[in-house]
């Protein structure tokens, strides 16, 4: 039987590094997840690691992160492919990772922290093109190396965009009221579960299909505009909702106006529903695959079966 790759998560206490992590257990990937001395020393992010080590993953600490050089080299050297998720403050910091993956000349695949649009097709217009900018920074200095990738790109994720009808950062719920909709609402995005992000990203490691292109997870039947996305919701709730549209001139000034993290968040909003981000250009197979027509085996969530659990 062929052997399964060693995985190193790097940023796997986070919201999309957990989901990783486990994904990568789940498909018996020898695992490794790269934890700072400062993550357990964290009451609740302990607990995530003592999880982890129960469930078999290895955990390898290094007490200045990214910034340790040499033991960053020693802990590539133990494995295949490196996925970093570090969260968007470490993302610059990723040039260190990549100049031990160079020095340690062992990894057949290093997945940066992206997860979400096509840096080099996203227009951004404040904080969110600075983010596009550094992750696709980080895409050239890999490129320039040689060093074999795959960018994942799974565009919305249902915690920050599905599940508040893409509302307030804060918000837990759908609105049952009101609902703001950004645009005039027929402009096409796309949802994604974020345990299928962790189960595309995994199989995607080790497949040949995926070197050196951009994963983007663009299952059809999560695809849908603003206006249809809320109409799916008052359908499951059986009610209208009041609804208030945003143009993108009113957008731009709020973006202007608002302070970190509302202003990233708005932008993204731009991106998604009034430039259309993620929808308004063919994957070409020169640069790019699309996850649920490679591995059809994997029977993602819909939008449709997600929002009933908050009905
Ligand atoms: N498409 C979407 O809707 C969507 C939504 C959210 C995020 N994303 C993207 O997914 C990627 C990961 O984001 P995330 O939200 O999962 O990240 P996160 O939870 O904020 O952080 C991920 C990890 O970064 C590590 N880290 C290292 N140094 C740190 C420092 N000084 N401060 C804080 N954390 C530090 C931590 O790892 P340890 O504690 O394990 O050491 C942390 O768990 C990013 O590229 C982000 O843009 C996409």
């Amino acid at each position: 039987m062929e052997e399964k790759s060693r995985i190193l998560i790097i940023g796997g206490t986070g919201y999309i590094g957990k989901l990783i992590v486990e994904a990568s257990l789940r498909s018996g990937h020898p695992t490794f997840a790269l934890i700072r001395t400062s993550t357990v020393s964290d009451p609740v992010k302990a607990k995530t690691v003592e999880g982890f080590k129960s469930s078999g993953v290895t955990i390898l600490n290094v007490r200045g992160f990214l910034h340790d050089h040499k033991s960053l080299v020693s802990a590539i050297e133990q494995v295949d492919v490196v996925i970093s998720t570090v969260g968007a403050s470490q993302l610059g910091h990723q040039v260190k990772i990549i100049a031990a993956i160079k020095e340690a000349g062992n990894v057949k695949r290093f997945l940066p922290s992206e997860f979400g649009n096509d840096v080099d097709r996203a227009r951004g217009v404040g904080p969110a093109k600075t983010l596009f900018k550094i992750k696709a920074q980080i895409r050239r200095a890999t490129e320039a190396e040689g060093i074999p990738y795959t960018y994942v790109s799974p565009n919305c994720t249902f915690g920050y965009f599905l599940e508040t009808l893409s509302q307030e950062l804060y918000a837990t719920a759908p609105p049952r009221d009101k609902v703001t909709i950004v645009g005039h609402g027929n402009t096409k995005a796309v949802f994604v579960d974020e345990r299928d992000i962790g189960a595309y990203t995994i199989k995607a490691v080790d497949d040949p299909r995926t070197l050196n292109k951009i994963l983007y997870i663009k299952p059809p039947k999560n695809i849908y505009s603003f206006n249809e996305m809320a109409a799916l919701w008052e359908k499951k709730i059986g009610k209208s909702l009041e609804k208030e549209y945003v143009s993108d001139e009113q957008l731009l000034k709020q973006i202007e106006e608002s302070s970190a993290p509302i202003d990233f968040y708005l932008d993204i909003l731009h991106s998604v529903y009034v430039n259309g981000d993620q929808t308004y250009f063919e994957i070409e197979p020169s640069f790019g695959v699309e996850a649920s027509e490679l591995y059809p085996e994997i029977k993602y969530t819909t939008v449709d079966e997600h929002l009933d659990q908050f009905v």
